[in-house]
């Protein structure tokens, strides 16, 4: 079994960019290592992303926002996530399992009893090993998005951006709800505080870089190299 790392945080707080970051430093030191994403990171699961995501389904009842999470989720988790550990590998992936207990549970008040049963058919209980939380207060992460967004929008086309900003149904929501999902997340590290890492987002990228690889790096003690013979 290989080593299982998620990340997650409020909206624009750096994990897909963090994500990357790792990913690129791990593959660079010889490490058998995927990088994925949810709602996403097959071609099912990022079909499912396309009507999770669009700010015209504004009909969208709760239910079917957690269900299609879920199955986004089963397809991933299915697909590529197990097989890869399987074989003894490094999956990065961004957002995950807890996404939808701070986002559906604390943000739209679904019974989280409820959501965890769902979340356990999705997953098949499958748990990160580590997750790292990358704190920032909410309307921070707004405004970073919110900033990118204007300035791809005065961009010339063809421009290409290393994180392309999206903003979606999610990040339209009010700023009390995604008060909620941060206190959610607050609450969830503070039930389970040996799987999380909590870092303060508020840092260039390159110090913040250097923390989470050193607190990945006990992990990939069980993880073997490519081409190299331990
Ligand atoms: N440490 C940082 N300091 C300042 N700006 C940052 C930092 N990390 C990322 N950014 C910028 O903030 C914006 C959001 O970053 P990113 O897309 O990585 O966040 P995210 O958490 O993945 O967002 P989302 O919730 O949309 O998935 C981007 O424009 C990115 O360049
Ligand atoms: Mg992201």
């Amino acid at each position: 079994m290989g080593v299982f790392i998620t990340f997650e945080g409020p909206e624009g707080s750096g994990k897909s960019t963090q994500a990357r970051l790792l990913y690129e430093r791990l593959q660079a030191i010889g490490y058998p290592v995927i990088l994925t994403r949810e709602p996403g990171g097959t071609r099912i699961s990022e079909l499912i992303r396309r009507i999770v995501v669009d700010l015209r389904h504004t009909e969208m009842a709760p239910t079917t926002e957690t269900l299609l999470f879920s199955a986004a989720r089963a397809q991933l988790v299915s697909e590529l996530v197990r097989p890869y550990l399987n074989t003894g590998g490094i999956v990065l992936c961004d957002r995950y399992a807890d996404s939808t207990f701070a986002y559906q549970g604390y943000g739209l008040g679904r019974d989280l009893d409820e959501l965890q049963a769902i979340t356990t058919v999705a997953t098949g209980g499958l748990m990160p090993d580590l997750t790292l939380y990358l704190d920032l207060p909410v309307e921070d992460g707004l405004r970073r998005k919110q900033v990118a967004k204007e300035r791809s929008e005065q961009s010339a086309p063809g421009t290409t951006f290393s994180t392309p900003p999206e903003w979606n149904r999610l990040d339209a929501r009010d700023l009390a709800y995604h008060q909620r999902v941060a206190a959610g997340f607050a609450e969830l590290i503070r039930q389970d505080p040996d799987r999380w890492r909590s870092f303060s987002a508020d840092q260039p990228l390159a110090e913040l870089a250097e923390q989470i690889a050193h607190e990945v790096a006990p992990l990939l003690k069980r993880v073997t190299r490519l081409g190299v013979y331990q």
